[in-house]
This record gives structure tokens, C-alpha cells and sequence, in this order.
């Protein structure tokens, strides 16, 4: 009998499984059984469907943004509110408002009107975000799975903008389903995802979407010094994995950019071991990093980026066992520095240091690390804003471009050098770990230790890479988020002008 759900025939990524097709048309097909309308605050209702504002209002419809209100028809008609104004971000949440409204159904159409400051492609890419997000489930391990999923959408628009709709359509497809892909990633459980694992799934995506994978066991991560990762894998029985991504475009590339991941692929805290409580049974998220990176990159060749990329994915798990690494052992990571380690729980911080040096060995214009870092974020800003730290303004900048895009919010916090003195130790270069405050600047700190002055941001999603209950288009459980914002930030990125801050 398997202790654990059977993994004979399992797959980790069931939403690449999953067939469904998106089509522009230019009226909404017969065999769509559920079609969504945008209705403004007292604007126009669809004629067809005979209703009128004083009935709306009559059972408390006003048409405020999220508000819907499903008429029994065939097909059903979905009025969704959509307020005055409209920006990108709430079409996205208007288009999860529908696909939510209609649960059962799987042939959804879009009447796609005209929103004033959104361009029609951006209209496309969010209305299928919004449908197909609201409607992800991780069900792979459940015997009856309850939510119907998607098998048609349609968009229905007029002739002329259908061009510009079907190239956001496409976009939103590849973004849609790389977030997906970063969530079954993440919500996939610590014995059916392991490093070895994950690399497997890499190694397939290279193959199928076109880009470079490259793997590296226990033995050639000792042979190349990556002491961060081996330590953190001491106490561990099963093999740590470092994966290499490489994705380069056809012609000479705009830019390079360089993803670090954090891909701890269950954080028990080692010897330092985690309380019995309701944040142990989220660590399976703890590689959501690695996981946005891969799926991201994934993405990458059939959107055609011009900027090129390398990602690394730092996989093991982080558990205690008499082999695990104590508080107080000192570490040598790539490129030589000592490490003391007064916390194992601090783990993340160890792996990316051996990739973040990595990453300077080569040529990038910039370096972005995403990682599941502090429990200090989370508190900070709660599960819905990822922290952001950076030495090159520009580069921050543009990160906050992508987040204000994909609406997956990032808020910057200073990274105050005056607080590096906490990381000061007595026997190594650097200890792991800071004060009782500033937790999330402090592991930014010690990053920042390892990338050499180049152009770099931290992206801390400990806070969003969870979500506790169904909203919109983030159903309850991992929200793959980090995937849609480094497509977007990779896809538009310009090489900073300033080179970076010497350290
Ligand atoms: N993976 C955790 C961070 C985390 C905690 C994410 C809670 C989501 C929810 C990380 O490895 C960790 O344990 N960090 C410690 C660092 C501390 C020991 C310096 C933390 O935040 O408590
Ligand atoms: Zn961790
Ligand atoms: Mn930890």
C-alpha cells in the first residue's frame, strides 16, 4: 500500500493536461451556454434580454464593479457590473466575476465591448486571465472533483479590432497557463514534487516549449562549491537538484536577465524545526520562486521575448536528521564566503547565495531573485502585496511596471545598509541571520552580499504565494503568483543605464 497518494501515473502539472480552446468570433456561438455581458452603472443593458434597469435595481443590482446577476435563459446571460471607469485589472476581476457567477459551466462566451484606456489587446489578455485563473482547481488528488473547468471560450467582437483581440487572447493563454503551471507546481505535496522531481518536469518543458535545461546533481554541485545548497540538503534523504535555464531568442537579444529561485520543496526548518501550526502545512509552497521562474520561462519562446534569459532553480528540501546541518556550523558557499548559521530555518537565503553568485559569473544587465523568504513579509504586508528591494531604481521601476500590469502588487522596502552590521559574525564573513525586526530588509541584506554590485531586485513572496480563501481569480491555495509579473517584466525589459550600485 503507498503511505502517500499513489504516484503511478501522477503527473505534477495537471493543467497541461487540460484541453480547452479559446477562439475569437465575431458573435457569440450557439454553443455557448453561458455568455458574460459588462454592464456600467446604469448604461446599457442587452437587448435580447428584455430586462430593465428597475428590475436590476429591484433585487439590488446596481452594476458596482464584482456585482452579478445571471439570467436563467438559454444560453444564461451574465450581466457583471463593471462601474464607471475600467482598468485593465478590473476586467481581469470582472471576467473571474462571470466564469464564478456560472460555476457549472464549461462553454463560456466574452461580449467584448470598448473599454476607454484599455487598449483591445489588453482586453483580450485580461478577459482570459480572468476566466481561466477563476476557474484553476487543484483537483488532481481528489476523487470527485467539483468545479467544472473551461472547455470553450469564446470572445465575440466586431470584425475590425479582432486582430489586435486575438494577439491578447494568445498572451493571455501563455499567461494564464503559466500561472497555472506555478500553481500546480506549488500545491502539488512535498513527497510527490521533490528536487529530483521538479528537474524531471524542467527537463520535459525544455523539450516541448524550446529552451535549455541543464541539471545539477549532488556530485557536480560539490565539484562547483555550492556549499549553500548542499548544507541547507544535509539533513536531507533525498537529492538536492540545481536546474539551469536557459532561454535565448532567435535574433541578438535586447538584454540578458538573470532569475534566482528559491526551490525549497518542503521548509520543515531543519534542526531549527517549525511549530505544529497552520503555516507548517503551507511550507509545501516554499519553491513557488522556482516554480514561477520555470513556468515563466516556459512561456518565454511562444511569446517570442527578445531579451534573453538564464534561470536557476535551487531545489531541496529543508528537514532535520542527525546528517542536518546545526546552528553554528559554518558554510562556504560559491565563490568562497563563509556562512554562520545561527538559524537552519533560514534556509532560503543559504541556496540562492550559491546561484546569486552564479549569476554574476556570467554577463546579465540584471539579476532578479523571487523566493518564499520571510515570515516578516507576510506580516508586513499581508498575503496580497509582495515585498521589493533592489540596489538599481530602474530596475525596481520596471518591476513595479510588471506588478501594476499583472496586477500581482509589489511595494518596495528600503534596503537600509545601516542594518547589515546585524549580520555581522564572530567566526564567518556573514551569519544568516539578523535581529528580531526588519526581517525582510535583513535577508535582503544578506542577499545583496552575493551579487557583486550588479543590477539586482528581491521579490519576497512569503506572503502572496498563499492565498487562504477563494477571491476573483486566486482560488484558495498556492496562487502561482511571480509567473505573469516576470513575463511581463522580461518580455518589456531594458537594460538599466546605470549599471548598478558598486558595492
Ligand atoms: N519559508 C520560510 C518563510 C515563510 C514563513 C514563508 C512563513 C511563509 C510563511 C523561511 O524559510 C523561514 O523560515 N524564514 C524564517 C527566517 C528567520 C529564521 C530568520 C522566518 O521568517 O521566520
Ligand atoms: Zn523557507
Ligand atoms: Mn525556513
Amino acid at each position: 500500500m503507498a503511505v502517500f497518494a499513489q504516484k503511478e501515473g501522477f503527473t505534477p502539472t495537471p493543467s497541461l493536461d487540460h484541453k480547452y480552446s479559446v477562439e475569437v468570433v465575431d458573435s457569440t456561438p450557439e454553443a455557448a451556454t453561458a455568455i458574460g455581458v459588462a454592464v456600467r452603472r446604469g448604461g446599457d443593458l442587452p437587448p435580447q434580454t428584455l430586462v430593465t434597469w428597475d428590475e436590476l435595481n429591484a433585487v439590488g443590482f446596481e452594476g458596482k464593479p464584482g456585482q452579478t446577476h445571471v439570467i436563467p435563459a438559454k444560453p444564461v446571460v451574465v450581466l457583471v457590473g463593471v462601474g464607471d471607469e475600467l482598468d485593465k485589472a478590473q476586467v481581469r476581476d470582472a471576467a473571474a466575476a462571470f466564469a464564478n457567477a456560472v460555476p457549472a459551466h464549461g462553454s463560456l462566451a466574452v461580449a467584448v465591448g470598448e473599454v476607454a484606456g484599455v487598449s483591445t489587446e489588453d482586453l483580450g489578455q485580461a478577459v482570459v486571465e480572468g476566466v481561466l485563473l477563476s476557474r484553476y482547481r487543484y483537483d488532481a488528488l481528489k476523487t470527485d472533483a467539483k468545479t467544472t473547468p473551461v472547455s470553450t471560450l469564446s470572445l465575440a467582437i466586431d470584425d475590425a479590432r479582432s486582430e489586435a483581440l486575438a494577439t491578447g487572447v494568445a498572451r493571455g493563454v501563455a499567461c494564464a497557463e503559466a500561472t497555472m503551471l506555478a500553481r500546480d507546481l506549488a500545491n502539488t505535496p512535498p513527497s510527490l514534487l521533490t528536487a529530483e522531481d521538479i528537474a524531471e518536469v524542467a527537463v520535459a518543458l525544455g523539450t516541448e516549449r524550446g529552451f535549455g535545461v541543464e541539471v545539477f546533481d549532488r556530485a557536480a554541485l560539490e565539484e562547483m562549491g555550492c556549499g549553500g545548497l548542499l548544507g541547507v540538503n544535509a539533513g536531507s534523504e533525498k537529492e538536492p537538484r540545481m536546474i539551469k535555464l536557459t532561454y535565448e531568442p532567435e535574433a541578438e537579444p535586447t538584454g540578458r536577465v538573470t532569475l534566482v529561485g528559491k526551490g525549497i520543496m518542503y521548509d520543515a526548518g531543519g534542526l531549527a524545526i517549525k511549530p505544529g501550526d497552520a503555516v507548517h502545512a503551507t511550507m509545501k509552497n516554499d519553491m513557488s520562486g522556482a516554480g514561477a521562474i520555470l513556468a515563466a520561462v516556459a512561456a518565454l519562446p511562444s511569446l517570442g521575448s527578445t531579451t534573453a534569459v538564464t534561470g536557476y532553480l535551487m531545489c531541496t528540501d529543508n528537514v532535520p536528521s542527525g546528517s542536518a546541518m546545526a546552528m553554528g556550523d559554518v558554510l562556504v558557499v560559491r565563490g568562497g564566503k563563509s556562512v554562520e548559521v545561527l538559524n537552519t530555518d533560514a534556509e532560503g537565503r543559504l541556496v540562492m547565495a550559491d546561484a546569486l553568485v552564479l549569476a554574476t559569473e556570467e554577463p546579465t544587465d540584471a539579476i532578479i531573485d523571487i523566493a518564499t523568504l520571510t515570515g516578516a513579509c507576510l506580516r508586513t504586508f499581508g498575503a496580497e502585496i509582495a515585498g521589493l528591494l533592489g540596489n538599481d531604481p530602474e530596475i525596481v521601476e520596471q518591476i513595479e511596471r510588471a506588478a501594476e500590469a499583472t496586477d500581482e502588487p509589489v511595494w518596495e522596502l528600503p534596503l537600509a545598509r545601516r542594518y547589515r552590521r546585524e549580520l555581522d559574525s564572530p567566526v564567518a564573513d556573514i551569519a544568516n541571520m539578523g535581529g528580531p525586526n526588519a526581517g525582510t530588509i535583513t535577508a535582503a541584506l544578506f542577499l545583496e552580499e552575493f551579487v557583486a554590485g550588479r543590477p539586482w531586485a528581491h521579490i519576497d513572496i512569503a506572503g502572496t504565494a498563499q492565498n487562504a480563501a477563494d477571491d476573483k481569480w486566486r482560488p484558495a491555495g498556492c496562487t502561482g503568483f511571480g509567473a505573469r509579473l516576470l513575463i511581463d517584466f522580461v518580455t518589456n525589459f531594458k537594460p538599466s543605464t546605470n549599471g548598478g550600485t558598486p558595492s
